[in-house]
């Protein structure tokens, strides 16, 4: 074959050569293998290598048997990357341990053996890719490739350039990526790259609220899972990765950022790491996995009160309208302007969160106040946070709140309570990264999505919310805390300004009946 059509080929069809047949090794040599390639696996530990050899052998008996019979004429195994066929149109990618030094060595062997018709692809989750590729002897060639765990279900490749990364690299190592079957997200080399580091404030933030005694960890687990809409909570899903793996990260990325606030470890997952409470691996971690019984649902609130049936809507709140209607209660029109509340007569005001404590809030209104956690849908929301300054009006949400099917949670009176805390944080971090020109809004979105299985990407959250919501609530919980973590990224203030602006542009538009 010649011309463009043996190009494309040749640039689709190289040989693989995996070096280190760990965890991810393996998961990356078996999907080679499944899209076709002659791959080479390479380990200095025999053990690893038979062992890598059985599992990818029985993952591929399910959907490519005929892969799996016919394993040892595409997939060779090496102790040595001598001992392996120098083709020069040879893709390498290293997983062997999270080891610059280490990562180095691999890299000089490779290119030794292959020459410089080799591409270097790594697929560490911390370091630098930029400093890798220093360490060689072609920067250009040295490409991130951060696959996720188990490689061969998780859809998700960031694929990420080094400062001296060249951009066909790039694109020829991603074009490849997508022929097995990934997505990929582009990322510039930067600490976390996109998901290790956008998904810090879900775990800090959660810890931060179990530090401050705002809430328990199955509390804060249920209502991200039932308002937030994520799969796991925070406190199941440290525990399953394991807390010393989650602490590492969360300290090395923020060492990266040169210890800014807004990545600082937490001193209760220290103590528990110290405590060797490593999660569902050594038994116990913020739960118990050692006790046969099932672990406990925390109890929603229950209220003796009756559900108020004449209620005032002040302002426009969408989650608050769509809570009434599910409580089968028809509003009284109040006053536009407003701060969106629903006054309960005689007992006070319910407003969502905007940041503010339930004291600020009813300082500012004059009357007492119940906060309620925002969700992402209201129309199905099962599950709310909420704190009240007075008991009375927190027994009559309750007996609202159940009336609508949502099992009520109440908690310390926290600024930003949960959900719209732990989301807002997480969406500044991806405003954030884009800022920085880490990757795109898209690219952003589908990495956290398909990296992480959050419900949607921030950046979708933050329109469902709107800018100006996230903002406000950052900005609150930056005049609370007087913490430079809380600080808002200035593209969230703009697209929080640009919103505003071309909202107040259309109204005026509608009112002069343009
Ligand atoms: P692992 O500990 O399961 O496997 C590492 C393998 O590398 C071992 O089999 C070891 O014998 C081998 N090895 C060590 N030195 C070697 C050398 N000089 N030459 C060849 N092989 C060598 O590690 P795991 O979890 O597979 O991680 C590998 C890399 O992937 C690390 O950089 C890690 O940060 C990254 N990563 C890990 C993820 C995970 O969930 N485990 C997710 C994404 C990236």
């Amino acid at each position: 074959m010649s011309g463009p059509t043996a190009l494309k080929a040749s640039l689709l069809d190289p040989h693989v050569c995996v070096i280190g047949a760990g965890t991810m090794g393996r998961g990356i040599a078996q999907i080679a293998v499944a899209a076709g390639h002659a791959v080479s696996l390479v380990d200095p530990d025999a053990g690893q290598l038979q062992a890598a050899v059985a599992d990818i052998r029985s993952r591929l008996n399910r959907k490519h048997p005929e892969l799996a019979t016919d394993l040892e004429t595409r997939l060779l195994c090496a102790k040595s990357i001598d001992a392996v066929p120098a083709a020069a149109d040879t893709l390498v990618v290293e997983a062997v341990v999270e080891d610059l030094a280490v990562k180095a060595t691999v890299f000089a062997q490779a290119w030794d053996h292959f020459g410089p018709g080799c591409l270097l692809a790594t697929n560490t989750s911390s370091l630098s890719i930029t400093e890798i590729a220093a360490a060689t002897a072609d920067p250009t060639r040295v490409v991130g490739l951060h696959f996720f765990n188990p490689v061969p279900v998780m859809r998700l490749v960031e694929v990420i350039r080094g400062l001296d990364t060249d951009q066909e690299v790039v694109a020829r190592v991603a074009a490849l990526a997508r022929s097995w079957g990934k997505e990929v997200a582009h990322v510039r080399s930067a600490p976390g790259f996109i998901v290790n580091r956008v998904a810090r404030p879900f775990y800090g933030e959660s810890l931060r609220l179990l530090e401050e005694q705002t809430a328990s960890a199955e509390i804060i687990d249920e209502v991200l899972r039932g308002a937030g809409q994520f799969r796991m909570g925070p406190f199941e899903l440290m525990d399953l990765i394991g807390n010393d793996v989650n602490f590492t990260v969360t300290s090395t990325v923020w060492r990266a950022f040169n210890f800014d606030a807004r990545y600082a470890p937490s001193q209760l997952q220290a103590e528990l790491v110290a405590a060797g409470r490593l999660g569902r691996k050594s038994g116990r971690g913020f739960y118990r996995y050692d006790l046969d019984a099932d672990r406990p649902q925390p109890p929603p609130a229950t209220s003796r009160a009756d559900c108020p049936e004449r209620v005032v809507m002040h302002g426009d709140s969408p989650q608050l309208a769509a809570l009434l209607e599910r409580a089968g209660i028809t509003p009284q029109a109040g006053e536009t302007g407003q701060t969106p509340s629903v006054e309960f007569p005689g007992q006070g005001m319910v407003v969502v969160t905007r940041g503010c404590t339930a004291q600020l809030e009813s300082s500012s209104l004059g009357a007492p106040v119940a906060v309620l956690d925002l969700c992402l849908d209201p129309s199905t929301v099962d599950r709310l946070a909420l704190a009240s300054t007075d008991p009375d009006l927190l027994a009559s949400l309750v007996a609202l709140l159940s009336r609508a099917g949502v099992a009520a949670f109440p908690i310390a009176d926290a600024p930003g309570l949960i959900v719209a805390r732990v989301m807002s944080m997480i969406a500044n971090e991806a405003w954030e990264a884009a800022h920085q020109g880490i990757a795109t809004t898209e690219d952003i979105d589908s990495a956290m999505i398909l990296g992480t299985n959050y419900p949607m990407g921030p950046f979708r959250w933050s329109e469902e919310w709107t800018p100006a919501v996230v903002l406000q609530v950052l900005d609150e919980l930056a005049t609370e805390y007087r913490d430079p973590r809380y600080r808002p990224s200035i593209r969230l203030r703009a697209a929080a300004r640009t919103r505003t602006l071309s909202q107040s542009a259309r109204s005026s538009a509608v009112s002069t009946g343009l």
